[in-house]
């Protein structure tokens, strides 16, 4: 017993949990899901698993995307990626629900699987209906050799070690990385991207482990505020464009582990229902970066504080205008707008981590969840 804690102790190198030694791990796993792929100074892009394949990627009409949890908000950053830069139709489904409808699939369909354990059940029976009809299969996997790495035609593993934590934390920003470099590399391909904007993109990623790094000096900040709202009851959390799949992320990473009810909504939908539930009591979580949407972020942060919520804006380093609208912010660096959910996700996972550490919760194995789900 004494030997297995002693042992534990040393997995989670010096950490407190397995969680935050995974968050604290993501620049090294980004730029590992990175190596040998990229190289920005000879605008170097190469995905080896996915070379053969990579003209027909550049060919089809419609990708759809399939898997749970964690790695569908993963799906929904991919397509805005494929769309914006590759100018390809995506479709992300859950895998549970594309298994039993009668999907409209076929042989010129690719299926992209993401999966972190790459056992994921749902998926792999997805995997297994796509092929059936004759669609080529990628997957995006972080196991070596895994089930649904088998199932697949061809595929691009993430590269984030070993993930103990339940709650998913350095393999979602691996695979958003992976799928990141297979979006650019099939606009290269299709010859949809300047190459201003492809050199540009390539030096912007290299820059995103540092840049991961710097958030981290907000720990003590982010802390703080989730000593503040340590007893809320809910937690809202809005996103525009790319950083509403990072709202979906921020509110499934607050109720895995810290069992707080909370939602994730883009911030446009706020409106239509959301909004009847803002009051003095509500934390609402804005991605309010410096990006396309920004401007209509800002109005929808006024209307959440004309109502009285308790805004935490996480916004981009400089940012003069939000500061005094709300209640706390959060800077992360500036980046290529593509790229701004590898960076706008770490304040959020920090922050679900030290709200449930506060509450007590077990962070590692939080009731009823499970690392990989191997059962419908
Ligand atoms: C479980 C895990 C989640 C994960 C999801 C999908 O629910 O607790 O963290 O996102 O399964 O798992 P996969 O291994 O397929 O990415």
């Amino acid at each position: 017993q004494k030997l297995e804690m002693e042992l534990e102790a040393i997995e989670k190198g010096g950490y407190d949990h397995f969680m935050i030694k995974e968050i604290f791990e993501q620049p090294r796993s980004i730029a590992d899901s990175m190596r040998g792929r990229l190289r920005a100074e000879d605008a170097h892009l190469q995905l080896g698993g996915l070379e053969a394949y990579l003209d027909k990627l550049a060919e089809t009409e419609r990708i759809v995307i399939v898997a749970c949890g964690t790695s569908w908000h993963a799906g929904l950053v991919a397509e805005y990626l494929f769309e914006e830069l590759a100018r390809i139709n995506v479709e992300v489904e859950y895998a549970s629900e594309f298994r039993y409808r009668n999907p409209v699939i076929g042989e010129n369909d690719i299926v992209i699987a993401i999966s972190q354990s790459g056992e994921t059940a749902d998926t792999l029976a997805a995997i297994e209906l796509a092929k059936s009809k004759g669609a080529i299969i990628f997957g995006v996997c972080n196991v070596v050799g895994s089930s649904i790495a088998r199932a697949t035609h061809a595929g691009a593993y993430t590269h984030a070690g070993p993930e103990i934590g339940v709650a998913s934390t350095k393999a979602f920003t691996a695979q958003v990385t992976v799928l990141t470099l297979m979006a650019i590399a099939t606009a290269r391909r299709k010859g949809a991207i300047q190459e201003e904007t492809y050199g540009h993109l390539l030096t912007e990623l290299e820059c995103i482990p540092s840049k991961v790094t710097q958030v981290f000096e907000n720990a003590t900040r982010i802390k703080e505020i989730a000593f503040i709202f340590t007893y809320a009851r809910n937690f809202i959390y809005l996103g525009r464009g790319l950083n509403f799949p990072v709202a979906l992320e921020g509110a499934l990473k607050l109720k895995e582990i810290s069992y707080i009810h909370a939602e994730g909504y883009p911030a446009a939908e706020m409106k239509h229902g959301p909004i009847a539930l803002i009051d003095e009591d509500m934390p609402v979580v804005f991605l309010a970066t410096k990006d396309s949407s920004y401007e209509k972020i800002v109005s929808n942060i006024q209307e959440v504080k004309a109502r009285k919520g308790r805004v935490i804006a996480i916004i981009t380093e400089g940012d003069t205008l939000i500061p005094p609208m709300v209640d706390f912010v959060i800077e992360v660096p500036a980046t290529h707008e593509i790229l701004t959910p590898l960076l706008s996700v770490i304040p959020l996972q920090l922050l679900s981590y030290y709200v449930a550490v506060m509450r007590g919760r077990n962070v590692d194995q939080p009731r009823n969840l499970a690392k990989s789900v191997t059962v419908e």
